[in-house]
């Protein structure tokens, strides 16, 4: 186009639509330029697209890697078991005292606790045996403000009594002396069915004073420090021996048990000669694996992605937990907030801008992931969700 000829277009176009901001631009051999710019954009696209799914297929296991995890689980596991290796053992592999699951005779009121999920829990089981078997079951939700979670152990125990209070004067039951189970969902090293000394807090817990103590003890002495009423403390039991028992009660051949929630871990009945830290060979034992603590001796590191390490390093307990911060509830969220900082970072996402809201921490909590994967109404609230945490401007790529 000659220059004239442009300066008239655009003239009579301002005469025609006086509000029009069209301007006309020159190109020289545009169409022949134009179409190295269309090859061009086309290898750009092509090599983007190359270095999302490189960056993608690190963040997922080959079958070999599955069972190379498996494979060093299993020396952990044995690590666990036996007494030589036991004091070194990052899987601890703990005995529970439990030696059956129930075989439906079980009768009476019981009372339990619940602590180490999301919430605390007081609840009154009542279970009926005999012909048409019945459980049934009242409980009340406590939240636990994250100032007793990280405050005094003393606090903490004070604030448990102080529920179970409210929860016999809700159920009018503040004169009997109920038999009551602790589900305690923290490593425990018992030596009977009753007493469990606190390893260590896990997940988002870390009250002082407590590790090393008989944590039953410091429900007691809570409980005595109020003088208000009386409680036979019978059981103190991980949350995955509880939910095997749970499962068993309806399929007896039920004998592991597995959490998924806030953090992960398992249990299992296990021959008792092979639990060497037991006296005695005969029978069996439910064992707490504690299997969230598989690798914190570095036996995953070549497994584990810069994701899964920025969020250790800024977890309440660094290093501990490694294999637990890969996969359960508390951490998942955080991990995928990391990865979208990085794929933003690396120009994939959101116009390669990183807004406030992404990176504050804790913001894209794991109920979302699970939204997300659950459907396809749920996938698009992902992708809305994925506007916000973006600068607005429309998404490209969607996150799940
Ligand atoms: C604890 C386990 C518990 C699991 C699931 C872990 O952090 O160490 O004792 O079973 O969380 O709640």
């Amino acid at each position: 186009m000659h220059p004239q000829y442009a300066r008239r277009l655009h003239k009579t176009v301002r005469r025609l639509v006086p509000d029009s901001d069209v301007r006309f631009l020159l190109s020289e051999s545009g169409s022949a330029k134009g179409a190295a710019m269309v090859t061009a954009v086309a290898y750009r696209l092509a090599d983007q697209s190359r270095q999302i799914i490189q960056t993608l297929e690190e963040l997922q296991l080959t079958t070999e890697q599955l069972l190379e995890v498996k494979k060093r689980m299993k020396i952990e596991i044995q690590n666990g078991l036996s007494k030589s290796t036991q004091e070194i053992a990052t899987v601890k592999m703990l005995p529970t005292f439990v030696q059956s699951t129930p075989d439906g005779s079980e009768n009476g009121d019981f009372l339990a606790l619940d602590l180490g999920g999301t919430n605390f829990r007081v609840l009154l089981v009542k279970i009926r045996s005999g012909k048409r078997r019945t459980v049934e079951m009242n409980n009340k939700i406590y939240a636990i403000p994250m100032e007793v979670m990280q405050g005094t152990g003393e606090e903490l125990f004070d604030h448990i009594v102080q529920c179970i209070s409210d929860f016999l004067d809700y159920m009018g039951m503040k004169n009997t002396r109920s038999p009551l189970g602790f589900t305690f969902s923290f490593p425990c090293q018992q030596t009977s069915l009753d007493a469990g000394v606190l390893v260590t807090w896990t997940k988002g817990f870390k009250a002082t004073s407590c590790e090393g103590e008989d944590v039953v003890g410091l429900l007691r002495d809570a409980i005595r420090r109020r003088e208000e009423f009386d409680l036979d403390v019978v059981a103190i039991v991980n949350d995955t021996v509880g939910t095997m028992m749970t499962c068993a009660y309806e399929e007896p051949t039920c004998e592991v048990g597995l959490i998924a929630g806030t953090g992960s871990n398992a249990c299992y009945m296990e021959e008792m000669k092979n639990i060497e830290m037991i006296e005695g060979d005969e029978g069996r034992m439910c064992v707490n694996m504690e299997w969230g603590a598989f690798g914190d001796n570095g036996c995953l590191d070549d497994m584990r992605t810069e994701y899964d390490r920025t969020v250790d390093d800024l977890s309440l307990n660094p290093g501990k937990q490694r294999y637990e911060k890969m996969c359960s509830g508390m951490y998942l969220g955080e991990i995928v907030r990391n990865i979208l900082i990085d794929l933003t970072r690396k120009g994939f996402l959101f116009r390669g801008q990183i807004s406030e809201t992404l990176k504050t921490r804790g913001i894209f909590e794991t109920k979302y992931l699970s939204q997300i994967e659950s459907d396809r109404l749920a996938l698009l609230q992902g992708q809305i969700h994925s506007a916000t945490l973006g600068t607005g401007t429309a998404p490209v790529t969607t996150v799940s």
